[in-house]
């Protein structure tokens, strides 16, 4: 049995509810390139400045798509496939993760599979990043 000290208690219950706790808001400052990338303003998305915020928008490459801000690190973004790997449902925010209304699967806010039906995670989508901007591949 695995055994936690106060500490680790304390500062991983603080990261899971600061990624909980903010609802995602609609991006802004897009730009489709010519090849079909997707490019984002970072300044314009206040959200992603806090850990645990989420923009959510439409690409031309893989439809809906959610960028998480995962860490205070300049590295720290995922972005995510909102298609239920289950059989292709976009999921909502819920509960500080993504639930599917269609048979019910469940995701934290990284994508990572909590409740089934679905076998796998939100599908991880490449991106490049620079002080400026994200480019979802
Ligand atoms: S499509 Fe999402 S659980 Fe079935």
């Amino acid at each position: 049995m695995p055994t936690f000290s106060r500490r680790s208690f304390i500062c991983g219950t603080a990261a899971v509810a600061a990624l909980a706790t903010v609802p995602a808001v609609a991006a802004t400052g897009i730009n489709t390139l010519a090849n079909g990338k997707t490019e984002i303003d970072l300044a314009v998305n206040s959200a992603l400045s806090t850990v645990g915020g989420v923009i959510e928008l439409n690409t031309k490459k893989y439809g809906p798509v959610a960028v998480v801000r995962t860490s205070k690190s300049t590295k720290g973004f995922s972005v995510l496939s909102l298609s239920c790997p289950h059989a292709g449902v976009i999921v909502n925010q819920n509960n500080g993760g993504w639930f599917c209304k269609g048979h019910g699967s469940e995701f934290g806010l990284n994508g990572a599979l909590k409740v089934g039906p679905a076998k796998t995670g939100l599908g991880a989508i490449k991106f490049t990043l620079t002080s400026k901007k994200l480019t979802i591949n």
